[in-house]
């Protein structure tokens, strides 16, 4: 695997394998590389022939200074687990490659989409970094597919709206969440969790699972399943940012399980914010947690 820096030296390398017909596959990271990413570089390798990761750590998706100062980086451990994971090109730029002086483009979508749940507690500002960032890596890299994680559902959704709206060539992988053994949701942050935070941070999964095991056992007031959620992370001094039933294409907030429905949840540990969710089925399979 080589890590490339340069916008210009990444398209020379993908040039000849394109030539000899080579499909091309990114999976955009911001680094501290887990099991989650290496699933998805896994993914990544059964999907196309050249696998490119990208690891930046966008700062105009971070909608708190401390957030961003304190995110993990270890660029030589994630280069190590991304060739291990079969990844061919990581490509790592600087900062002025990617915003260079004078840089002054913003891909924003506007509506629902990046205004509930996470944008209503970080701000759209959030999801306007998030495309922005998305867009330039889909136009360095060209990739045929991108793959995301379902752990960020909202951000999963609102690139395919991207992709949509600015008929980008490209496909859109969704894999699903890797979890910890006790369920903890694999994320980058979660190297923050020291003490007792390790063990309050399974609060979020508790709600996902207090509401399917209630979904299983017949209610399928959205009011009751958010409460009984609330009840699971209560039991462990945890309180949710946000805990919401929503539609899974519109974020729209529902009464009912009457429909495939997503449960989102975001709360603070301590000093890290962590989320999770899981697509809550009428049928009573649900996926996700
Ligand atoms: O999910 C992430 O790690 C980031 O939001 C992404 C997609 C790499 C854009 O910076």
């Amino acid at each position: 695997m080589r890590t490339l820096r340069t916008v210009a030296e990444l398209r020379a390398a993908l040039a000849e394998p394109r030539r000899g017909g080579a499909t091309v596959a990114l999976v955009p990271t911001m680094g501290y590389l887990h099991d989650g990413h290496l699933s998805l570089i896994r993914a990544a390798r059964g999907a196309a022939d050249e696998i490119v990761v990208s690891l930046f750590v966008n700062p105009a998706q971070f909608n708190e200074a401390a957030d961003l100062a304190a995110y993990p980086r270890d660029e030589a451990r994630d280069a190590a687990l991304a060739a291990e994971a079969g990844a061919d090109l990581l490509f790592a730029p600087a900062l002025e490659e990617v915003y260079p002086p004078g840089f002054a483009t913003q891909v924003r979508i506007a509506g629902p989409l990046t205004e509930r749940l996470e944008g209503a507690h970080r701000g759209a500002e959030h999801f306007h970094g998030v495309t922005t960032v998305v867009t330039k890596l889909l136009n360095m890299v060209a990739p045929d597919v991108v793959f995301f994680g379902q752990k960020d559902a909202q951000q999963a959704l609102v690139i395919r709206r991207l992709a949509a709206d600015l008929d980008l060539p490209v496909r859109i992988e969704v894999a699903p969440t890797v979890r910890e053994p006790d369920g903890l949701a694999l994320s980058s942050r979660n190297v923050r969790l020291h003490g007792d935070d390790r063990r309050r941070a399974l609060a979020l999964h508790r709600a996902l699972t207090t509401a399917q095991a209630q979904l299983a056992a017949g209610t399928r007031d959205a009011a009751a399943l958010a409460a009984a959620a609330r009840r699971a992370m209560d039991d462990l001094d945890v309180k949710p940012e946000y805990l919401e039933l929503v539609d899974p294409q519109t974020l729209a907030p529902v009464a009912a399980v009457d429909q495939e429905t997503l449960l989102a949840v975001a709360a603070r540990i301590g000093e890290v914010r962590l989320i999770d969710n899981a697509v809550l089925s009428p049928n009573g399979r649900s996926a996700g947690s």
